[in-house]
């Protein structure tokens, strides 16, 4: 049986940022009384768990992830018992909620760094170490920069303490400094905060970057898994159900250790399939996916991947070869403006040249490969970007409830909006929104919101085993595969092509239910249309010596196999 303890091995995950979902006051900013009122959507929708994107004080030179006070709200966002109202209206919808916690770094404006950096501050003797200081700033010069389009260097000099401060991000982020046990302290102090608040679960900001050592590459280091562990423990204790969720962006064989022996993280986002997922739609052949789930170490029992399309960060392209970024630029990012550090800031339905067809071939992917998956606000209706806002502000505007100018968004003048909202064309609120796709069932919205309730009524989707079944003469053109579970298995045939594919359903089963038509499915001899999909459940027990391949008729083949 699935066990309810490990709710997140199902659950499936919707990302929003506060700012940009709804306005219930008037002054053009998103806050959390607009996200209670917007509760009954997302539960419309049909997912499980809400990750709000930082809701804390801070400058938001970098939208939140640049804290100023841990233990509070933004005020733009409303106050703690917004906080509380939302959890419990939430709980009540059976909706839970994730929030963030930033433990590399502060912003510069937090109270911990003035003091640090001031020799003269009342609480300098305090908080003195906080931070990762030096005379020099040749330390640790085997650590890569992460914002290359922005940082020159991971070190500033400050000309208060006149010494250089460490950051892995933005120079207005210095880094904590891990080897003081008063941060540590601090920091567990911040995830009991939220706990209390009625948190169900904490989402843990690049936690590769904790500690730093010289000659190494200052990433996932044994002393970060330390402190991570001791993180879990105290969570353990405090309170058991709730989840730890870490953006470690890391390869495989890096990643698997932020699981330890399933006493670290519960869950590690899977950051190096996501671009794979891209790579496969558009070279036609799922090879790219293959190779990386080979390279995919098996988790612990009570552990679980997340997967993605898309999220409020940049495509980002870290875990692929110089070679693949390349070829993703050129084939994803055509134009300059669309590329940001080593990523792509665009958002999911843009990227699929708004075909509806290719967006929901990755919704199919992304709903049944295995994995908890998260959605990004705004992506379940096909909302587009503006690539000329800057940073990564194109894929964060407000978004799209309704057909008006505002989008339904906010009552104040759209010149109050904290960003622009979208108005091409193609993508503007007259085109897209929620409450025109709420009433059209073959919207992309319903459409999306179908497969999450077929998948939900299958525990395999989050908690199966996964195997790839080779659709008859052109297995790669298809990403075709089967999860598993207590008995249960369901088969999945994703044409990553934009030719009908002509094929031999490579199966035992007597018949199968196609889970999203309720139709019968005979195995042998099948269609998939242009980026087509089938999720096929077995009808009755398996024949084994069912004859297949060889002594069945051969199928023509219609398209071209790459193969
Ligand atoms: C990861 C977050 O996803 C990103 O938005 C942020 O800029 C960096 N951490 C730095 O805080």
């Amino acid at each position: 049986m699935a066990d309810s303890a490990l709710w997140y091995k199902n659950d499936i995950f919707y990302e929003l940022y506060v700012r940009a979902f709804r306005d219930s006051n008037g002054d053009g900013w998103g806050d959390l009384k607009g996200v209670t009122e917007k509760l009954d959507y997302v539960r419309y929708l049909g997912v499980d768990t809400i990750w709000l994107l930082p809701i804390s004080p801070s400058p938001l030179r970098d939208d939140g992830y640049d804290v100023s006070d841990y233990c509070n709200i933004h005020p733009m966002y409303g106050n703690m018992q917004d906080f509380r109202e939302l959890v419990k209206e939430a709980h009540q919808r059976s909706l839970k909620i994730l929030v963030e916690l930033v433990p590399n770094h502060t912003s510069d404006q937090h109270p911990w760094f003035q003091a640090s950096r001031d020799p003269n501050h009342p609480e300098h003797e305090k908080y003195k170490d906080f931070y990762v200081w030096s005379d020099t700033d040749k330390k640790y010069q085997d650590a890569r920069i992460i914002f290359v389009d922005s940082e020159k260097s991971n070190w500033s000099f400050d000309p208060v303490r006149k010494q250089y401060f460490w950051h892995r991000f933005f120079h207005h982020q210095p880094d904590l400094n891990y080897d003081n046990p008063a941060v540590q302290e601090a920091m567990l102090q911040t995830v009991k905060f939220w706990i209390d608040q009625g948190a169900d679960g904490i989402r843990v900001d690049a936690p590769p970057y904790l500690f730093e050592r010289e000659g190494t590459n200052c990433e996932n280091l044994p002393e970060t898994h330390q402190f991570l562990k001791r993180l879990r423990a105290f969570v353990d204790a405090y309170k058991p159900e709730v989840l730890l969720l870490s953006e470690a962006n890391q390869w495989p064989e890096d990643v698997i250790h932020y699981f330890g022996s399933g006493d670290e993280m519960h869950m590690n986002f899977h950051f190096p399939l996501m671009p794979r997922l891209y790579m496969a739609l558009a070279k036609g052949d799922r090879t790219p996916i293959e190779e990386i789930l080979a390279r995919t170490p098996q988790l612990p029992a009570n552990c679980q991947w997340g997967t993605f399309l898309r999220c409020h960060d940049e495509l980002t392209l870290e875990m692929v070869t110089p070679e693949e970024r390349q070829w993703m630029w050129e084939v994803y990012a055509p134009e300059p403006r669309m590329r940001l550090n080593m990523g792509i800031r665009r958002r999911l339905a843009p990227l699929m040249g708004n075909d509806k067809r290719k967006i929901l071939l990755m919704y199919s992917l992304l709903l049944t490969m295995g994995g908890s998956p998260f959605l990004y606000y705004g992506d379940e209706i096909g909302m587009g970007d503006n690539i000329w806002l800057e940073d990564r502000n194109g894929v964060r505007t407000p978004m799209q409830w309704d057909s008006s100018t505002s989008g339904g968004f906010s009552e104040a003048p759209a010149e109050k909006f904290y960003a622009p909202i979208i108005d091409s064309p193609e993508y503007g609120c007259a085109r897209v929104n929620a409450a025109d796709q709420m009433a059209d069932p073959d919207s992309l919205l319903n459409r999306i919101r179908h497969l999450i309730a077929v998948r939900k009524q299958h525990a395999l989707f989050g908690w199966g085993d996964f195997s790839w079944r080779d659709f008859s003469y052109s297995p790669k053109l298809v990403a075709s595969y089967q999860r598993k579970f207590e008995g249960q298995r369901v088969v999945v045939l994703n044409n990553l092509t934009d030719r009908e594919v002509h094929g031999w359903i490579p199966e035992t089963a007597v018949a199968f239910e196609n889970l999203l038509t309720g139709e019968t499915v005979l195995p042998g001899d099948y269609h998939l249309p242009p980026y087509g999909f089938v999720w096929l459940k077995p009808i009755g027990p398996d024949l084994p010596d069912r004859p297949l391949g060889p002594n069945a008729p051969r199928p023509q083949y219609l398209g071209s196999d790459k193969q």
